[in-house]
């Protein structure tokens, strides 16, 4: 009875040791497989500080605003990001319950009441006969770019950066396709010590950069980077190569690119056929070659257009302009 008393002990033992083993292996595997998908590191840090390097804002100073009200610059990380999004281009979306926020002020300009935001961003999104896409691109990023809690306004037009301008004193640009959305809100639509690239993960291109030069998609200047490569060229027609030009004036004005961590910079493109009467540019590869002669008089300076019609709406300013005809034709 004894000797079996002392089996059964011994068994027991050896059955409590092989759970805990089997606990602890179990333990291990289930942290190293959460790791990999980056679920442990994103409970242990607050949102996005690991990822995203900011241009030199206030540590929370107070900040005087109009009236007698005394507000604080808005944080680094704003408190009601929610990381990964669900952006669906299969269904329609309705802008109804947008057009509702009485927090947009007319032409799609939005500030924080409970901060004050440091930068003035003015998105800029070059348009022509894609009001599909503007639509599914108000109905997604209003609310990113307000939980961003950014003083925004957004500009449906070309040469975007004068005209924003003549509104408001802005000191950041963003530039968008209008088929581009971000999947994850902590990809901050707002200019950094370098010029920013945000859109570095496109579904399109398998999730990462075509090359490593690649600078279009969605990108942020602030206007003092925007100065220093005298803007955007202007004799790019038709597509492709403008957003190579700007990489190439960047980096011969001695700046590089500041790009978020790939699984931040997610983002889905709305799937569509080329545009017609915006067929590649022949002459893109050449002008690219040549960018060092010619910024310094192709941009800012140069520009040339008439404005022919302003609108504005809850979600947008629309700027309708004639920029004349390329010169070949
Ligand atoms: C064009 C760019 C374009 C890129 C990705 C390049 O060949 O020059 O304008 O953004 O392809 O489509």
């Amino acid at each position: 009875m004894a000797e079996l008393h002392g089996n059964f002990s011994l068994l027991h033992r050896a059955c409590t040791l092989l759970v805990a083993v089997c606990i602890l292996h179990l333990s291990v595997v289930i942290f190293f497989y959460l790791r990999t998908y980056n679920i442990v590191a994103r409970v242990q840090t607050p949102v996005a500080s690991q990822y995203i390097t900011t241009t030199s804002v206030p540590t929370t100073p107070e900040v005087a605003t109009e009236g007698n009200k005394t507000l604080q610059y808005c944080p680094n990380t704003p408190p009601k990001l929610e990381g990964p999004l669900y952006v669906d281009f299969s269904e329609p979306v309705k802008l109804e319950g947008i057009m509702k926020n009485t927090r947009l002020a007319l032409g799609g300009h939005f500030r924080p009441s409970e901060c004050v935001s440091e930068q003035k961003v003015a998105v800029i999104i070059p348009f022509r006969d894609r009001e599909q896409h503007l639509k599914y691109w108000l109905f997604y990023m209003h609310p990113i770019l307000q939980r961003q809690q950014l003083d925004y306004g957004v500009y449906i037009i070309e040469q975007g950066y004068m005209e924003a301008l003549k509104e408001y004193d802005y000191n950041c640009f963003v530039f968008s396709d209008v088929d581009l959305i971000p999947v994850d809100d902590r990809n901050i639509y707002k200019c950094y010590d370098q010029p920013r690239h945000l859109s570095v993960a496109m579904d399109k291109f398998g999730f990462r950069l075509p090359y490593n030069e690649y600078f279009g998609g969605v990108s942020s200047l602030s206007k003092e980077q925007y100065l220093k490569i005298n803007g955007f060229p202007n004799n790019y027609w038709g597509w492709g190569g403008e957003d190579d030009d700007v990489y190439n004036r960047l980096t011969f004005r001695g700046m590089s690119i500041s790009r978020p961590d790939h699984q931040i910079g997610r983002c889905k493109m709305i799937r569509h056929a080329r545009d017609k009467l915006n067929e590649p540019n022949p002459h893109r590869f050449s002008r690219i070659s040549q960018t060092k002669q010619t910024m310094e008089k192709d941009g800012i300076n140069s520009l040339s257009y008439s404005v022919m019609s302003w609108e504005k709406n809850r979600l947008y300013t629309k700027v309708v302009v004639d920029i004349g005809k390329p010169p070949h034709l």
